[in-house]
């Protein structure tokens, strides 16, 4: 399994912002990173970055429609995505779940667009902090498994991203044991449900992953990546991160 660092830049991002992805891009030709590397800019600026980066990296969209194509305005399909030069797509991010009111049922269907236009999603899941603060993690967490990773979820086809909530963009991150503690379990959450297969779906951590804690995040047991939101829109930063791998 190769790990896979990914960017999520959100709601930030103008045509200058490219200059970073020219960065990135010419350090990843200094030194190939040992991680696969994906940035996930706003859909705005896909088909150009999609251009400017020249298959150096991966690129994916933060988030589709349910749907395939019709009246759905401002909407973005898989598709779109896909032709944009999208391989990957983020969905149920705790930030769509929270504004724009997404279920876990919205979740598994958007999972299934996404697959449908041969991108990999990316599934996020985590609890709050009165959720973890009451013992409940991990049993949270597994109802979001079940509900939102559909059945024929693939190695291939999917990556999972445990996002603490109270971890995203916060500077706060669990301890390493608990990290660790909720990797392990959801590892066995999905081998319970796919069967031996998912032992090779990357579980990547987010929430406030930067230069400095990464290494010793990253190469946690059952660790295979990371979600990056603030850390990921500077070059120089993102680049300490993915190059954190395997250096403990
Ligand atoms: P953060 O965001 O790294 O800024 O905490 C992570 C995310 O929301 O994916």
């Amino acid at each position: 399994m190769r790990s896979l660092v990914a960017g999520n830049w959100k709601m930030n991002g103008l045509a200058a912002g490219l200059a970073e992805l020219a960065s990135l891009k010419a350090a990843l030709a200094a030194k190939p990173p040992a991680a696969e590397v994906l940035v996930c800019p706003p859909f705005t600026l896909l088909a150009q970055a999609a251009w400017a980066v020249k298959d150096a990296f991966a690129l994916g969209g933060q988030d589709c429609s349910p749907h395939d194509g019709g009246a759905y305005t401002g909407d973005i399909s898989a598709a779109m995505l896909k032709d944009a030069g999208a391989s990957y797509v983020i969905v149920g991010h705790s930030e769509r779940r929270h504004y724009h009111g997404e279920r876990e049922s919205d979740v598994a269907a958007k999972t299934q667009a996404a697959w449908r236009a041969g991108l990999c999603a990316i599934i996020c899941i985590g609890e709050t902090e009165s959720q973890r603060d009451a013992g409940d993690a991990h049993s949270i967490c597994a109802g979001q498994l079940d509900a939102s990773v559909p059945d024929t979820a693939t190695a291939q086809n999917t990556a999972i991203a445990y996002e603490p909530v109270w971890a995203i963009g916060t500077g706060k991150t669990p301890t390493s044991a608990d990290i660790a503690a909720m990797h392990a379990h959801i590892r066995s959450c999905l081998v319970r449900r796919l069967g031996e297969g998912a032992q090779g779906m990357r579980i990547l951590y987010g929430g406030s992953v930067k230069p400095e804690n990464a290494a010793e995040i990253l190469n946690l047991p059952e660790v295979n990546g990371a979600l990056v939101g603030g850390a990921s829109l500077k070059a120089a930063d993102f680049l300490n991160i993915i190059t954190a791998f395997k250096v403990v």
